[in-house]
């Protein structure tokens, strides 16, 4: 049932062209326009939302964070993200206008249920995202948008976060849509590039050797740092969270702009950091990050860059360099987040990790 692989996580890794088309599948119509008729939750109550909270765990959690940046840009609705588990013991300020999306591959995830539980009874509308049919999680929610990864049995999660973060671009492309901001030439383009994406992982899949030999050589490491700014930033941290669950090792993702605040004193000679490099068309951030790369590498680090292809400002400051087919910024994790999941699958299968069964940990957590 592997489909002729070691692992599970190697399948469901090249599953993804499929799982990103599936999850687009029937959800764009001919003229451009977006019918996620299934959510149900109607058009009206989703224009008299103000305001959205996301709340998720885990790799979830981070396509909840790649969402904030979707949903101001495109729904120009206010968006916050919380950690599912830290949720009800604060005191959110919900209302009826409020929508609360919960993200939850599996569906049973506990801390995901009891923030959804508490959503509600603070009578806010709540969506939920989930990629397991008749789960618990699409049951409690007002509404429910499905991911079609299909089963996802290893522990670390590949293609249903990939598909989350198709899912949460429908929802905030069909909210510029229902609610007329935005809609309009940009949107309209998202819409259309939205629908290219499996083609471009595919060929992110087809150029992944040298990520493998690079995640084998440096398999004696201790510490792996990554590095993103924007949309970047959540890629850095799932990255990062692939090699903790996968390999062991000590792994932080940060925000670029915050190494002077404290991570650039960890830099020392040899140590790998991996950059998520954003386009060249957002030049502000795209130069920052340049920069970034070129402060950790005159203090040792060695540097592992992915960026577009095609940019060569970012080559003389790499160590290895991968690139990435272009896509614009907001898309930018469906093609940057592979890349990271190759090398941590490599790099804990090179120190004879079984990659689908992680120690202490469970492919769902139903306790909290
Ligand atoms: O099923 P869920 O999406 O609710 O799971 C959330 C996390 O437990 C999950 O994403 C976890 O972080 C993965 N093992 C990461 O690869």
């Amino acid at each position: 049932e592997k489909g002729g692989y070691d692992y599970f996580m190697l399948k469901e890794i090249a599953e993804q062209p499929r799982a990103v088309a599936d999850t687009l599948l029937g959800r764009i119509g001919t003229d451009g326009r977006l019918t996620l008729d299934e959510m149900r939750i109607s058009d009206q109550a989703l224009r008299e939302i103000d305001k959205i909270i996301i709340v998720a765990c885990g790799t979830s959690y981070h396509a909840g964070m790649i969402a904030k940046y979707a949903i101001e840009h495109w729904a120009g609705l206010p968006c916050e993200v919380e950690l599912a588990s830290e949720f009800r013991y604060r005191d959110p300020i919900l209302t009826r206008s409020t929508l609360v999306i919960a993200i939850s591959q599996s569906g049973e995830t506990m801390d995901a249920l009891m923030a959804v539980r508490h959503a509600r009874e603070q009578h806010a509308r709540v969506l939920g995202i989930c990629n397991v049919n008749g789960s618990t999680l699409p049951r409690e929610c007002d509404g429910v948008l499905y991911t079609h990864a299909g089963p996802e049995i290893a522990v670390a999660s590949t293609k249903a976060f990939l598909t989350q973060l198709v899912a949460v671009y429908l929802i905030a492309l069909y909210l510029a849509q229902v609610r007329g901001t935005k809609w309009g030439d940009e949107v309209f383009a998202m819409v259309q590039l939205l629908s290219g994406m499996p083609d471009k992982v595919e060929k992110v899949l087809e150029t992944m050797g040298p990520v493998r030999e690079l995640a084998r050589s440096l398999a004696d490491e201790h510490c792996v740092l990554f590095l993103g700014r924007h949309v970047g930033y959540p890629v850095a941290m799932e990255g990062a969270l692939k090699l903790k669950e996968l390999a062991y090792m000590h792994a932080e993702g940060f925000a670029a702009g915050e190494l002077k605040h404290g991570p650039i004193a960890l830099i020392e000679d040899g140590l790998p950091v991996v950059v998520v490099v954003p386009p060249r068309a957002r030049a502000v951030l795209h130069d920052k990050i340049v920069s970034n790369i070129q402060e950790i590498r005159a203090r040792g680090a060695r540097t592992i860059v992915i960026a577009e292809e095609g940019d060569t400002s970012v080559q003389p400051y790499a160590d290895t360099l991968i690139e990435v087919p272009a896509v614009p910024t907001l898309l930018q994790p469906l093609v940057t987040t592979v890349p990271l999941q190759v090398f941590a699958c490599e790099l804990a299968t090179a120190k004879g990790h079984d990659v689908d069964q992680p120690r202490n940990l469970a492919k769902s957590v139903t306790v909290e």
